[in-house]
């Protein structure tokens, strides 16, 4: 029973509503059922149907860039044999394809995908800034809107949420997930899920969700994108799989599958994956989509010979729509004919895809609706932007009160290669948000500080590349103001797909620019932008406040100067941990402790001989404007048997002097196993927010769900013995209990 509850635990309550926010409902019921009927009527449909029609509804398509069909696409459609197009949008388009579509002869609707990832129009922060949140409402109601406004377009289907945990910050697709952590992966996962699908997925403002990269994408060898992948089944099911599970759980009715090799046998071509564990273990009754080309790819990967082997083995293990390759197609009725692959594989991928298209409502409303496409943000799709944006920004750092800024400052200088860079804050994948559209840092801190004041600016020095021209007038326009805020990072093109970096410093001269404003002695801020951990001992060591802003999306801008002002308190923790070098990479809190855990005074112990084995700033770490305190960590139960449950509680305390946030974090140690645990787990948090002298009680349930591991037999057990119990505001230090279970 554990075994499919494991990463529903992060759904056992619905969300906290993010302040300013509309209360988005957020109820607990699984997505609409199917309706009734529609076995039926799939069948219906399928005893009509060729199989040339079949494999044509197994067939997603390319548009153009800029978001057209292709003129071919109005002929297969015609022909009853183009069930799918990625990236083509836009009512009016959308609506001529799909007429030819419903000409055909049985008026199969196609379904219309899209990358929408952290936002359409209205661009949120990149996913990974999202999960810095700590916060699912707010990753709830960026999808809301994003679905709102994507299904305008005509898109009845996103991409999202890419929900890979991902353990080494090199693979630029970091960005794109919620970081390294399993427990925060699931909550942001259904979260994510809930948003863009909401609970009925016919509605006009949904979009279908899609958990992707089925699996193990985020493990790629050296952190170098689409790399091999090798992990035990036990790392599968305790860190890659919990948040595909929360993800099916919250309603996602399609998955993509992965572009790499896993243990061997490429993932769009994984019975394991696709049969056994999805269909099998979990019941997932929706479609998977290969990635793009993946089915061509298994040529390469050497796991087929040619193509049409390829679309055996995809096929075969389970992996039903090809994305933009055609070998299901070209290869199918051959491959039928000679009885290399049963025409059963065939019709259950077919019946997989109407099912999903029945239940998206496509049949009862195939046509967008003229109209509702708004050529302009609506205020308040830009107000939760702002909002979330600041939610997501993480203090790393603030020696000295150097923030927040003063308001009645008389020169503030701005300076940064990204200070004034309105594409960047858009992050990795813009949908069609526009760079015009978008407040730049500069924008921003102009707009918040008052009219009397100077605001000066200096780019420094270009992103990447070795010229240095720059430097000089920053440090003359640092010289001259009160407050420096030095804008650096990585450009949008530096982080997600095929953006895997080998070294994770800030790219060409910006550590110098830094440096030298710094220098001027005038007190310096630095913002970073970027898509990733990046490796900044230097910055760390010796600036005194650095504000990590992420991409931050189009109110980037306001949402900094927002931050770095006061008017927004920042609370945001890392979800994910910066290394001090390359060289500690894979670095994470949820590590296993080994026989010899590091010891100064002791050589044979797990250390480096050139760093310390400590990160930069670890997982759930993040600053305040005020303080915070932690005390009275108390279990309701001392001893309980494997199916009991516990509540931990805590008591929270604003110990400063502004309003501000705190997420208490809940870890566990399992410290007895048959099977060796991390030395944390992460199994409950919550952003509280605390009015000075302030106190909260947070309480966290422990229940079965929580306190299980998998077995040395993979199954989900959880076994007698010590746990000890973290509450803490970070995955480091905090307050200590333990509790034990004993057998029945
Ligand atoms: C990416 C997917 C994406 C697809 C369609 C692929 O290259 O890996 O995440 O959904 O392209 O754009």
């Amino acid at each position: 029973m554990t075994l499919l509850l494991l990463s529903a635990l992060a759904v056992a309550e619905p969300p906290a509503v993010l302040p300013g926010l509309e209360a988005e409902t957020a109820a607990e019921a699984a997505v609409s059922a199917p309706p009734s009927g529609l076995d039926e009527r799939v069948e219906e449909l399928l005893r009509q149907m060729t199989l040339e029609e079949k494999l044509g509804q197994l067939q997603q398509l390319d548009g153009e860039a800029g978001g057209d069909y292709r003129p071919e696409h109005l002929e297969l459609a015609r022909q009853g044999r183009l069930g799918s197009t990625l990236n083509v949008r836009g009512a009016k388009r959308v609506n001529e394809l799909q007429k030819a579509a419903l000409e055909s002869r049985l008026r199969i609707p196609i379904l219309f995908g899209y990358d929408v990832i952290h936002g359409f129009k209205t661009i949120f922060p990149i996913p990974l800034g999202e999960a810095a949140s700590f916060d699912p409402a707010a990753a709830e109601r960026s999808a809301a809107i994003a679905a709102a406004e994507a299904s305008a377009a005509g898109v009845r289907w996103t991409f999202a949420p890419m929900v890979d945990i991902a353990r080494d910050p090199r693979w630029g697709r970091v960005a794109e997930g919620a970081g390294e952590d399993p427990y925060l992966g699931s909550v942001m996962a259904w979260a994510r899920v809930k948003g863009f699908q909401g609970e009925d997925l016919t509605a006009q403002d949904k979009v279908l969700a899609c958990a992707k990269h089925w699996a193990a994408y985020g493990a790629a060898e050296a952190g170098r994108d689409y790399n091999t992948t090798d992990l035990s089944e036990h790392t599968l099911r305790s860190v890659v799989f919990p948040p595909f599970r929360a993800a099916l759980e919250a309603g996602a009715l399609t998955f993509m599958s992965a572009f790499n090799d896993l243990n061997g046998v490429p993932a769009t071509a994984n019975p394991f994956l696709m049969t056994q564990v999805l269909r099998q273990e979990w019941g997932f009754e929706g479609f998977v989509v290969s990635d793009y080309t993946a089915v061509q790819e298994l040529v390469a990967h050497g796991l087929a010979s040619d193509g049409a082997e390829a679309a055996r083995r995809a096929l075969g293990a389970g992996t039903d729509m090809e994305m933009v390759s055609r070998l299901y197609n070209q290869h199918g009725a051959r491959l039928v004919q000679e009885g290399r692959l049963p025409l059963a594989v065939i019709d259950e991928a077919v019946r997989r895809v109407l099912r999903v298209k029945f239940r998206a409502g496509l049949f009862e409303r195939p046509y967008a609706e003229l109209g509702r496409e708004s050529p302009v943000l609506r205020s308040d799709h830009l107000k939760a932007a702002r909002l979330i944006a600041a939610r997501s920004m993480v203090l790393l750092r603030n020696e000295g009160g150097v923030l927040p800024l003063d308001k009645r400052i008389r020169t503030l200088a701005v300076i940064g290669p990204l200070a004034d860079d309105k594409r960047s804050m858009l992050g990795t994948w813009p949908a069609d948000g526009r760079a015009e559209d978008a407040v730049s840092v500069l924008e921003g801190l102009r707009g918040k500080t008052f009219p009397e004041a100077k605001v000066l600016y200096a780019k420094g020095c270009a992103l990447a590349g070795e010229g240095a021209e720059g430097l000089d007038e920053a440090v003359r326009v640092a010289q001259q103001a009160d407050a420096a805020v030095v804008v650096v990072g990585e450009d949008a093109d530096m982080s997600g797909e095929a953006a895997s970096r080998a070294a994770l410093d800030l790219p060409g001269r910006q550590l110098d620019l830094v440096r030298a404003v710094l220098g001027t002695g005038t007190p310096t801020v630095v913002v970073l932008m970027n898509g990733r951990p990046l490796t900044i001992p230097w910055i760390a060591e010796n600036v005194p406040a650095v504000l990590e802003a992420w991409h931050p999306g189009v109110q980037a801008g306001h949402a900094v100067a927002d931050v770095l002002f006061g008017d927004v308190n920042p609370g945001g923790k890392l979800p994910i941990t910066f290394p001090r070098s390359v060289g500690q990479i894979p670095i994470y809190y949820a590590h296993k402790s080994t026989g010899r855990p590091p010891d100064a005074k002791n050589k044979y112990t797990s250390k480096y001989l050139d760093s310390p084995v400590t990160p930069l700033y670890p997982f759930g770490h993040g600053l305040s404007y005020t303080s915070f305190e932690l005390s009275d960590l108390a279990l309701s139960a001392k001893t309980l048997p494997p199916d009991g449950k516990l509540t931990a509680s805590v008591q929270v305390e604003n110990t400063g002097n502004r309003p501000g946030d705190e997420v208490v974090q809940l870890y566990i140690q399992d410290a007895d196993a048959s099977v060796t645990r991390p030395v944390r787990e992460l199994r409950g948090f919550e952003r509280v927010t605390l009015k000075p002298g302030e106190k909260r009680k947070v309480e966290f349930p422990l229940t079965p769900e929580h306190l299980g591991f998998y077995g040395r037999d993979s199954r989900f057990i959880v076994e007698p013995g010590l746990f000890r119990v973290f509450a803490a505001a970070s995955s480091v230090g905090g307050l200590e209990a333990s509790f034990e279970v004993v057998p029945k």
